[in-house]
């Protein structure tokens, strides 16, 4: 029977764009939407005039649990969710519950192995695994039958506990291929090359982030630090509904976990939500949950407030109870 995992703790049950990018074993599946090589362009010196173009994240910045007073529509839903590595039909998700609701920020901690980052995966379509049961619905569709891209342009983002390289595609490439992916789906008009960069020019201080990153390809030769810098600043460009954001906190100073908080923090609004992975509490100081899920061999087997984090990071895994 399942247990459904929502945050009753404060509500029954509760989306970038996908960046998807390339994966080292499928290389053609996980890209951009309607990725394809665009001629090499440097990034202006002066900057055009600021435009506003929207997406949904574009809302004023608002935090914490329960933002907005109006009733909150259920945004993912996640029932009995089992999935096996396709390769080798090893299970490692065995019956995930969960469901998030708009302006809900919900975090996933768990041992290492536990199948957190595999649920995060499983959730945008990653090919390495294959789902065998249960349903995942967001918004209202059934996001098993979509494709990898379709859930991206869906306004489902997901940022990678390993961001990997593409090699060949600068960022700024990269992030208006996609940006006019979504606008496009959106029914809004495409930017062409300038105004794009008026528009991502008003994030790079979100993330502190410096122009010539722009130029650079995607993640190519970045620190460890500096991808997950990354990662937000394609969230803050490409806007989502839910952001799947896997150890957004690992690697990063205290500055830049700061930084990186704060962004997200920006970019919460009423309407969409945050899955986080993490395994440190002290994202959570920055970033407020509605509420906590850990993992444990592939099903969530507690769910509770902040307090959980609090007491995993204090007493470790063994002081949950037995499950
Ligand atoms: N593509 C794959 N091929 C082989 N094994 C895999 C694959 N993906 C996941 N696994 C295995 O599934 C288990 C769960 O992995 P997963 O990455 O989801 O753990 P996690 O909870 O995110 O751990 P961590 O906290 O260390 O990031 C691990 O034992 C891992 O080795
Ligand atoms: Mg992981």
């Amino acid at each position: 029977m399942a247990l459904f995992n929502s945050c009753s703790c404060s509500s029954p049950s509760r989306s970038p764009l996908l960046p998807f990018k390339q994966s080292p074993s499928n290389p053609i599946l996980f890209t951009a939407p309607a990725l394809r090589p665009l001629r090499r362009r440097s990034v202006p010196n002066r900057l055009p005039p600021r435009l506003t173009a929207s997406l949904a994240v574009e809302s004023p910045p608002e935090s914490g649990n329960d933002r907005g007073g109006k009733s909150k529509e259920l945004l993912l839903e996640v029932k009995d969710l089992s999935a096996v590595i396709s390769e080798s039909k090893q299970p490692i998700l065995k019956g995930v519950n969960l469901a998030i609701y708009e302006g809900e920020v919900h975090v996933v901690m768990g041992k290492n192995g536990s199948g957190k980052s595999t649920f995060a995966k499983v959730l945008v379509g990653h090919p390495d695994y294959e789902v065998t049961g249960g349903s995942v619905v967001f918004r209202g569709e059934n996001v098993l039958d979509m494709a990898p891209v379709e859930r991206s342009l869906a306004g489902i983002f997901m940022s990678f506990q390993s961001p990997i390289e593409i090699p060949g595609v600068s960022n700024i490439d990269f992030l208006n291929m996609a940006y006019n992916a979504r606008r496009k789906k959106l029914g809004q008009p495409e930017l062409g090359p300038l105004e794009f960069y008026g528009y991502i020019s008003t994030k790079l201080d979100l993330v502190n982030m410096k122009v010539d990153f722009l130029n650079r390809n995607v993640n190519e030769g970045f620190s460890g630090g500096e991808k997950k810098r990354n990662e937000i600043f394609q969230l803050a460009v490409l806007g989502a509904e839910l952001a799947i954001l896997d150890e957004i906190d690992s690697g990063l100073d205290v500055d830049a976990l700061r930084d990186v908080a704060k962004a997200v923090n920006g970019l919460l609004t009423p309407q969409n939500s945050v899955l986080m992975i993490t395994h440190y509490h002290r994202l959570l100081e920055f970033i407020k949950p509605t509420c906590v899920h850990i993992m444990e061999d592939g099903r969530i087997v507690e769910t509770g407030k902040e307090s959980i984090a609090k007491r995993i990071e204090k007493e470790g895994y063994k002081a949950m109870p037995a499950t």
